[in-house]
């Protein structure tokens, strides 16, 4: 009866499957949440580089519009600065024009969105528009003190947004972007005082998101500081193997 049945090893099928995802043929949809600075940018940088999907991070398309001066970017920078939530309107129309780019047709990692009950329902409505849904909810956690320990040492690239960290993951030449040698800055928001409000308002605005997200899907929680790494080899498990 298999007479004319071509066998393939399980081996090279796991194999192509590989080489599929990475070419972007199987979607992946996931959202981070977490508090600032427990690592969300990070996990979202290094998932979008397993599975060649965009990474959209509201911070930075934000930051972006602050310093183009763009009619959103005067809006929002007292917020930003103050540590505050930029208002719920504004941010959604510029997330749902980004996801409706062709780009995004076949997955992408949310990095600091949603951020408010408000946020996640304009974001499922615009997935249940689609036919889509999210695969994946990650919860990054990580203690207060450490926090604002990291976010005080840490630097980023305005340009092609890399992190870095002066302990942890120092850049190879002082102050210069290791991928395209800008210099670094220190985000306007990584004062102690404006950290610390961050943790509030994520704690009153965001974590009731984690209710909302229970309801509907799975959330995985994964702790902040991983050894970086391993960090991709652990997110991937996570991902793919872990239940
Ligand atoms: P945003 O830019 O999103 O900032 P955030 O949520 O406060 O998060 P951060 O970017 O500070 O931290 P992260 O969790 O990404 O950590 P990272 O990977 O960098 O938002 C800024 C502002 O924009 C908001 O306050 C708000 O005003 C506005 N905004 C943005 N989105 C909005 C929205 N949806 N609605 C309304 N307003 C919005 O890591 C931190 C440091 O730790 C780095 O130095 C990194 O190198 C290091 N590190 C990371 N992982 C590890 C590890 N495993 N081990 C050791 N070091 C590590």
């Amino acid at each position: 009866m298999f007479k004319n049945c071509v066998f393939v090893p399980i081996n090279v099928i796991i194999a192509w499957a590989g080489i599929w995802r990475a070419l972007g043929g199987c979607s992946v949809r996931v959202v981070l949440l977490g508090p600032p600075g427990s690592g969300k940018g990070t996990c979202a940088k290094i998932i979008g580089e397993l599975y060649n999907v965009p990474v959209i991070t509201t911070g930075d398309m934000l930051r972006a519009a602050v310093a183009m001066s763009t009619p959103l970017g005067v809006t929002a920078k007292g917020y930003m600065d103050r540590g505050e939530l930029v208002p719920d309107d504004l941010v959604n129309v510029f997330v749902e024009e980004r996801l409706s780019e062709p780009d995004a047709k076949n997955g992408f990692i949310l990095d600091g969105y949603p951020r408010s009950p408000r946020q996640a329902e304009t974001l499922e409505r615009v997935l249940k528009k689609s036919g889509k849904r999210l695969d994946h909810v990650l919860h990054v956690v990580l203690e207060d003190e450490i926090i604002i320990d990291r976010l005080s040492r840490r630097r980023s690239c305005p340009k092609c947004g890399s992190i870095y960290h002066l302990h942890y993951k120092p850049p190879k030449e002082d102050g210069k972007c290791d991928i395209c040698a800008t210099e670094l800055i220190q985000r306007n928001d990584d004062k102690e005082d404006v950290i610390r409000r961050r943790l509030e308002v994520y704690r009153e605005k965001t974590q009731p998101l984690l209710d909302f997200y229970q309801k509907r899907e799975k959330i995985k929680v994964i702790r902040g500081d991983i050894d970086l790494k391993e960090l991709p080899a652990f997110l991937k498990w996570i991902l793919e193997d872990c239940g």
